[in-house]
């Protein structure tokens, strides 16, 4: 599906944004909430608003727009837009500022109803099917000075050549498919980001091939559900153009395993259920596909894992996790975890830290079950009290912190590859890197190693990071 039209007639209205802009000095201030994708859409946003003459803020206060791209995966992320729209008022007031905000969770009516009675001084709503028509929307915001709502409920095509700003010179993300099929019971992500759709393997490529010649080291490639890149165009006969024998995702990791200059592939996230022997030999297989996987469980019980719709057991999870291992010497698994799923047990409770002990995960994000309007969850009837939500979150909090402190023991002594990625936060004088195994390495190190990948040895290590030395 070409859509470089629409993306020429976008170009248009950055140029009359930009025009309209001239010598002013304009400021946007951007609060991106969700995960990487919504990332990666933010630089994009931040790509078109540079190119129509507007340069970034951190203050708030000295913007001329303030975009939100938002997230609702989880509630508390709304508490979070409104306590910010609330500040941003006086704002409005005093210096006629623009705000916009856009991203998952405008694709939920009760929000955007609720932001228009409740904060009528919002200027543009626009959803994630219509990211790629922010200049446009801006513009008419600007000229004729009315309020905006670009929010449409089919599914956005796939737009490329955006403009971009990355936030980092050495890491970049590459967004290699849109939406989900998945309909795992307690997620939101299906309804806002529409059905799966997978950009051209070209297009992919050649994104990733100017990214080496710009100098970027590691790539991440980003979807839902990436280990099942093209399938559904494979399955309902959607044409799409072959490249380099790319039609699957393990063909795409080995393409992009052969571009020069790239050092470290990552990928998040594939679903389980998905993760098919092509994929697991071509991440043993290709040197620069990191050893670090994220394999999200979710629950360790197959009753609970069955009403979230997951599709795997328990042990069809821990039988995969064994082949992984047995297939690529030195892997290291992350993961997500839900607790409190409606109806959930302190009995089957139980499973999700067994599987916890069993894999011994280098990395558990761990999350609270939260209800999402409009999902199957929601209308479960069994749902958890609050207090014994969080007292099993505090109790696989405890196993996971326990479990990196020893795990974290392996690295001391050992050599370990690392990307150095600039000055560290903490300390101006040290520099700060990642393992293959996504670890945070501090060192002491000249400026001119950031963006290389060096050997450091690991001397001694703390609940978040590991001391590296120059060998
Ligand atoms: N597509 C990815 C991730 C989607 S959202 C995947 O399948 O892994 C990221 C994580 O948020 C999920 O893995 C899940 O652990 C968590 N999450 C999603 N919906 C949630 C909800 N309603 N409450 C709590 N956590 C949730
Ligand atoms: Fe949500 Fe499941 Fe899709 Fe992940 S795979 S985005 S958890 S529905
Ligand atoms: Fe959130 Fe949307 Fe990502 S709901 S997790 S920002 S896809």
């Amino acid at each position: 599906m070409d859509t470089s039209n629409e993306v020429k007639i976008q170009e248009k209205y950055i140029a009359k944004v930009k025009k309209t802009n001239e010598g002013k000095k304009l400021k946007y201030n951007i609060l991106t909430m969700g995960c990487q994708l919504n990332e990666n859409d933010s630089e994009k946003l931040c790509g078109m608003l540079e190119e129509m003459g507007y340069q970034r803020t951190e203050d708030v206060k000295k913007c001329d727009i303030a975009l939100f791209n938002t997230c609702c995966v989880r509630e508390n992320a709304e508490d979070k837009l409104f306590g910010k729209l609330g500040e941003l008022k006086k704002l409005k007031e005093e210096k006629g500022i623009i705000i916009a905000i856009g991203g998952c969770m405008m694709q939920e009516k009760h929000i955007t109803d609720k932001i228009k009675t409740s904060y009528p001084f919002v200027d543009i709503l626009f959803g994630t099917h219509t990211l790629y028509k922010f200049p446009e929307d801006l513009y008419k915001s600007i000229e004729e000075k009315r309020k905006i709502e670009d929010i449409i409920d089919i599914d956005g095509k796939i737009y490329e050549d955006l403009p971009i700003k990355r936030d980092s010179k050495i890491k970049a993300s590459v967004t290699i498919m849109n939406g989900c099929n998945n309909f795992c019971s307690y997620c939101i992500v299906p309804y806002v980001r529409g059905r799966e759709r997978s950009r051209n393997p070209r297009n992919i490529i050649n994104e990733v091939e100017n990214l080496a010649k710009e100098g970027y080291k590691e790539i991440t490639l980003l979807g839902q559900n990436v280990n099942s890149y093209l399938r559904v165009e494979k399955e309902k006969n959607i044409p799409f153009e072959e490249y380099n024998g790319v039609n699957s995702f393990a063909s795409l990791l080995r393409e992009i395993n052969k571009i020069d200059g790239i050092e470290r592939i990552r990928f998040v996230s594939p679903h389980p259920k998905d993760f098919t022997d092509d994929v697991i030999d071509a991440i043993r297989d290709c040197d620069k596909v990191c050893k670090l996987v994220h394999l999200p469980l979710q629950s360790g019980n197959t009753k609970v894992l069955k009403e979230m719709n997951r599709k795997y057991t328990k042990e069809q999870y821990l039988e995969l996790v064994s082949k992984m291992k047995n297939k690529i010497p030195n892997l290291t698994l992350s993961t997500d975890i839900i607790v409190g799923f409606p109806g959930e047990t302190d009995e089957e409770f139980e499973d999700t830290l067994e599987v916890v002990e069993k894999v011994k995960f280098e990395q558990v994000y761990m999350f609270i079950y939260s209800r999402r309007v409009g999902t199957p969850g929601d209308k479960m009837e069994n749902q958890i009290p609050e207090e014994i939500k969080h007292r099993r979150f505090d109790k696989l909090k405890k196993l996971v912190e326990k479990q990196i402190e020893e795990n974290n023991k392996k690295y001391v002594g050992k050599v370990e590859r690392v990307l150095v990625e600039g000055k560290s936060k903490n300390n101006e004088l040290m520099l700060t890197g990642r393992t293959d195994s996504n670890k945070v390495v501090v060192f002491e190190g000249n400026n001119d190693l950031i963006g290389k990948a060096i050997n450091l040895k690991i001397v001694s290590e703390h609940m978040w990071y590991l001391k590296g030395e120059m060998i």
